[in-house]
């Protein structure tokens, strides 16, 4: 049984849908990329996962339990837990207090919770910055201090919403380092990615996404050769950069 399952789930706004029919799986200790063009339901799909939104229809399964009805707290307990997109963390506050409020998800002893959140702050590489305010980053420290928050929440399934977007080239070979060490502590990620470059040399398997339904799903070796579908949906210079990025 897969860690996560997602089935035929559809997110309706009004009359656009978002997401429709929606299905694939994400197993335990995987790399899954998420992929596909601007508005195509990837964050969309994130929120329904997460329990922002309740999909309109479909179902959810974290470790066998439907989640689709459960609550965003409910499901980061369980252990699914994503980053946004937009980073907002709480400006005025420091880099350890914005990540022990992920600390404290698990437990109310401070002594516990600073030692996990030293540990994520120190995994993203923000040890020099522990007690800067938040709001004085740069847009990547900002980045991987969502990323910090998220780790001290010790999931089991950590989503990453373009944790790269912005980043520098090498932030984001730092970046692709710090997902694989994830993914060798055991967390199951699922990865939202424009960025092929980084995404497809570690991503077990790649899910495409356009105007909300899945049209490929494979591993990335399968993915960019499917030039058909690529360039279909995405055009020609998507379809090479897809060819250009590097496999291991
Ligand atoms: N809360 C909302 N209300 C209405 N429409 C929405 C809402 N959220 C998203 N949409 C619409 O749903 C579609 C999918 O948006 P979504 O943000 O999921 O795309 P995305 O794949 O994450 O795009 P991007 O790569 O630009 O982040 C878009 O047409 C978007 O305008
Ligand atoms: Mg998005």
């Amino acid at each position: 049984m897969a860690l996560l399952e997602i089935r035929e789930v559809t997110m309706k706004f009004g009359s656009l849908m978002a997401n429709r029919d929606v299905t694939f799986d994400l197993e335990e200790g995987s790399i899954v990329g998420l992929i596909g063009p601007n508005g195509a339901g990837k964050t969309t799909l994130f929120n329904c996962i997460s329990g922002y939104y309740t999909p309109s229809s479909g179902k959810i399964f974290f470790d066998g339990k439907d989640i689709t009805s459960s609550s965003a707290n409910e499901i980061a307990k369980l252990g699914a837990v994503r980053t946004f997109q937009v980073v907002h963390p709480l400006k005025e506050m420091s880099v350890l207090d914005n990540t022990l409020i992920g600390a404290f998800l698990r437990t109310s002893n401070v002594k516990e919770a600073s030692e996990v959140a030293m540990e994520c702050i120190k995994a993203c590489h923000l040890e020099e910055m522990v007690h800067r305010k938040a709001g004085t980053l740069t847009i990547g420290q900002k980045k991987r201090l969502e990323m910090a928050r998220a780790l001290a929440t010790q999931p089991r399934i950590l989503m990453l919403d373009e944790a790269m977007a912005g980043l520098t080239s090498t932030e984001v070979r730092a970046s692709v380092e710090l997902i694989k060490s994830i993914r060798d502590q055991g967390i199951t990620l699922l990865v939202v990615e424009h960025i092929m470059e980084a995404i497809m040399p570690i991503a077990d398997k790649v899910v495409v996404l356009d105007g909300g339904e899945k049209i490929a799903e494979g591993p990335p070796k399968e993915i960019i050769n499917d030039e058909m579908v690529i360039t279909a949906y995405f055009g020609e210079k998507f379809a090479k950069r897809l060819k250009e990025a590097k496999l291991s």
